[in-house]
């Protein structure tokens, strides 16, 4: 009885990543760049979970690390990893300008990577090795976000002076999210036709705390003026709104506030009209992904260089 389980369990575990055995299981080092950071958190937690209850890795083959958002503190852990022989690295770039040193280094121990979140310069990720990149487009947040405003009843135009004066608050630039996002949400209501305004654009480096800052400054200064907040992720906006509400002013009704991720909450204040929108940075797909590329890198399988996943828009 216990063996037919066993057999059945195997296949189960095979059906979805295909780690038959434990005993065949890989040892998987993963370093984060922050724990401290809304999103890394739910895709970290997703990472671990999926790796173990839906690929039957046993917990004990898995470490996570914390990059404390330290560089040099990352690339101990990473060279930990490489002395401790770990059959793969899923790696969450502090600084992504150190992808070139990490791919090396694995390359010259025949361990493969998995970069995730971060993306690497195009020309890194033309150098020799097992490697890949899983991300999101983060052109495609951009250009949702600015659609999204492109289909409210004003265009994004409430004070009515013909254009679209907003405020920008980005996130840390480490991660070119942040750069696609500030100019594909701009770019897209120009394309349209639309003329565009910006007041105010200042990093937020992904931090709640540092959006709220941010946008009451922008309030401050700019008052009835601005007409959209656009934040490159939903923790700074979920500062903005109460940088919003400080000031007086009523998401729908006199702003627009944008942001990226759909954190639980803030698609619950999008269903209530306290955010205007927000974009899924799926992080069940992204985790998936780079534990499916992790596996079959471990089982000796060489990798594709990129694997995308998409963003979905999302509105009332
Ligand atoms: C997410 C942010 C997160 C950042 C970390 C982005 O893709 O939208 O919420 O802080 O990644 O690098």
């Amino acid at each position: 009885m216990k063996k037919i389980l066993a057999i059945l369990m195997a296949l189960v575990i095979v059906a979805t990543c295909g780690v038959a055995m434990a005993e065949d299981a890989p040892k998987i080092g993963i370093t984060i760049y922050q724990f401290a950071d809304n999103f890394m958190t739910l895709y970290r937690e997703e990472l671990v979970r999926y790796l173990t209850e839906d690929c039957g890795v046993p917990a004990e083959n898995i470490t996570v690390m914390d990059g404390k958002n330290d560089q040099a503190e990352q690339t101990n852990q990473i060279d930990a990893f490489i002395a401790d022989n770990v059959d793969v690295m899923i790696i969450n770039l502090v600084q992504s300008s150190s992808a070139a040193s990490v791919i090396q280094k694995a390359d010259a121990a025949g361990i493969p990577v998995v970069f995730i979140n971060r993306e690497p310069t195009a020309e890194d990720m033309a150098l020799n090795g097992n490697f890949c990149y899983v991300g999101a487009d983060a052109r495609q947040s951009g250009t949702m976000q600015g659609n999204i405003v492109l289909a409210t009843e004003n265009k994004g135009d409430f004070n009515g002076n013909g254009q679209v004066d907003y405020v920008m608050i980005m996130g840390d630039p480490e991660n070119v999210d942040a750069q696609y996002r500030t100019e594909f949400s701009v770019k897209a209501l120009t394309d349209a036709g639309l003329t565009v305004n910006k007041l105010f654009e200042q990093r937020g480096d992904w931090d709640q705390t540092k959006g709220q800052e941010l946008a009451a400054t922008a309030l401050t200064q700019f008052g009835n003026d601005v007409d959209v907040i656009f934040c490159n992720n939903d923790a700074m906006a979920l500062g903005a709104y109460q940088a919003i509400v400080d000031a007086g002013r009523v998401v729908g009704e006199d702003i627009y506030l944008l942001g990226v991720d759909a954190l639980a909450e803030c698609v619950e204040m999008v269903n209530n009209g306290q955010m205007t929108g927000t974009v899924l940075n799926d992080h069940n797909g992204q985790s998936h992904t780079a534990a499916d590329a992790a596996l079959k890198a471990a089982k000796g399988e060489t990798l594709e260089k990129y694997y995308w996943v998409d963003y979905v828009m999302v509105t009332k």
